[in-house]
C-alpha cells in the first residue's frame, strides 16, 4: 500500500498505563511477587492517535489531562509522535486517566480509573469543531463519557465526515447513534452486548453481525484476536480476513492497533476488504512489542512485514 497522509481526528481518553508483569495472575484473595513495571502511555483514543501518527496519517486529537506528573508525561508522548493536541485540554483538581494492567504471558487485565478523561465534555467539541471539519475520518471508543461520544458522532455527520466507533469498553448504545456510524469495530464480546445475542460459533457470529447491522451502523467489523477479523456490510454476507502466526509479547492494543489502521486505510480509499486486512496486519505486529503505545508499527515496519507475508 502507498504511503499517504489521510487526516485522522481521534476524540478519546489519553492514560497513564502502569504495567506490571507477573509469571502468572493471582488467585482471588492472593498475593504473589511479580517481575517489573512499567509506566507507559496508554488510553484507547492516545494509543489509535499514536498508530495512526505512525503509519503517516496527519493526526489531531480532542481529550482531557490532569494537571500532573502524568498529565505533562502523555502531552510530551503525544507531541513526539507529531499529533495536533491543541484540543487536549488541562483540568485542575483531577487527576490524568490511569490504568492497572497486570501483564502474564499472553494474557492481561486491566482496570481504567478515567479521571481527567471524564471531563471530555461536548462543550470541547463545540469550542474544537474545527479538529473536526479538518478531520477525513473521526475515530472514536467508548473511555470518555457517552454523551461526549455521542456528541461527537452527531458533529461529525454534520461535518459530513465518516465515523470509525471502536465500542470499547462495551456500552449499550441508542439505535440513533448507530445508525450515524459507518464502520463500527467490536470484538466478540462486545458486539454480544450490543446485540444481546450469545456467540459461540461461525453461524451466531454471522447472526450478531447481521442484528447489528439492523440497529444501524453501516459496516461491522468484528475483531477476532488472533483469528483476524469478519466484516459485514448491508449484503448481509460475513466475509472473514485470518490473523497471523507471531510471537506474542503484549496484546495490550492490538484493538487500538486495528482500528486506527483500519481508519487509515478507509481514509486513503481502501475498500472494506483492504482495509480489514491492513489493520489484521498492523495489530498482528503491535502484539509482537511491550506496551500499548510504545508499541505501534511505523510504516516501514508494516511494510516489511507486507513484504514476507
Ligand atoms: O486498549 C488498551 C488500552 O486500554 C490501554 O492502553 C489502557 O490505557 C486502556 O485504556
Amino acid at each position: 500500500m502507498e504511503r499517504l497522509k489521510p487526516k485522522i481526528t481521534v476524540i478519546g481518553s489519553i492514560n497513564m498505563d502502569i504495567v506490571v508483569e507477573a509469571e502468572r495472575l493471582p488467585e482471588q484473595g492472593e498475593t504473589i511477587l511479580g517481575e517489573k513495571v512499567h509506566f507507559i502511555p496508554g488510553g484507547k483514543g492516545a494509543n489509535q492517535a499514536v498508530a495512526a501518527a505512525r503509519l503517516g496519517a496527519e493526526t489531531r486529537m480532542i481529550g482531557s489531562l490532569g494537571n500532573d506528573e502524568f498529565g505533562k508525561s502523555l502531552r510530551s508522548s503525544l507531541m513526539r509522535e507529531h499529533i495536533d493536541i491543541s484540543g487536549v485540554k488541562e483540568v485542575d483538581q483531577i487527576h490524568s486517566g490511569v490504568a492497572s494492567i497486570l501483564l502474564s504471558k499472553n494474557d492481561n487485565r486491566i482496570i481504567v480509573i478515567p479521571g481527567a478523561n471524564a471531563e471530555c465534555v461536548p462543550a470541547d467539541l463545540e469550542q474544537k469543531r474545527e479538529l473536526i471539519q479538518k478531520a477525513e475520518i473521526i475515530l472514536l471508543q467508548l473511555e470518555i463519557p457517552l454523551k461526549t461520544v455521542e456528541h461527537a458522532v452527531r458533529l461529525a455527520k454534520a461535518e459530513q465526515k465518516k465515523v470509525v466507533l471502536n465500542p470499547a469498553p462495551a456500552a449499550k448504545l441508542s439505535k440513533e447513534i448507530l445508525s450515524l456510524i459507518d464502520f463500527i469495530t467490536p470484538n466478540r464480546s462486545e458486539l454480544s452486548l450490543l446485540t444481546g445475542q450469545t456467540i459461540t460459533d461461525e453461524k451466531d457470529l454471522e447472526q450478531a453481525m447481521s442484528a447489528l447491522i439492523d440497529l444501524g451502523p453501516q459496516h461491522v467489523v468484528t475483531t477476532l484476536g488472533d483469528q483476524g477479523a469478519a466484516f459485514m456490510d448491508h449484503h448481509r454476507k460475513l466475509m472473514r480476513i485470518p490473523g497471523y502466526r507471531v510471537s506474542v509479547v503484549d496484546t495490550t492494543g492490538a484493538g487500538d492497533a486495528f482500528n486506527a489502521a483500519f481508519a487509515y486505510s478507509i481514509a486513503t480509499g481502501h475498500s472494506l476488504e483492504e482495509a480489514v486486512s491492513f489493520a489484521v496486519k498492523v495489530s498482528a505486529l503491535k502484539v509482537t512489542k511491550l506496551g500499548a503505545q510504545i508499541g505501534m508499527p511505523n510504516w516501514e515496519e508494516v511494510e516489511r512485514f507486507q513484504q514476507s507475508t
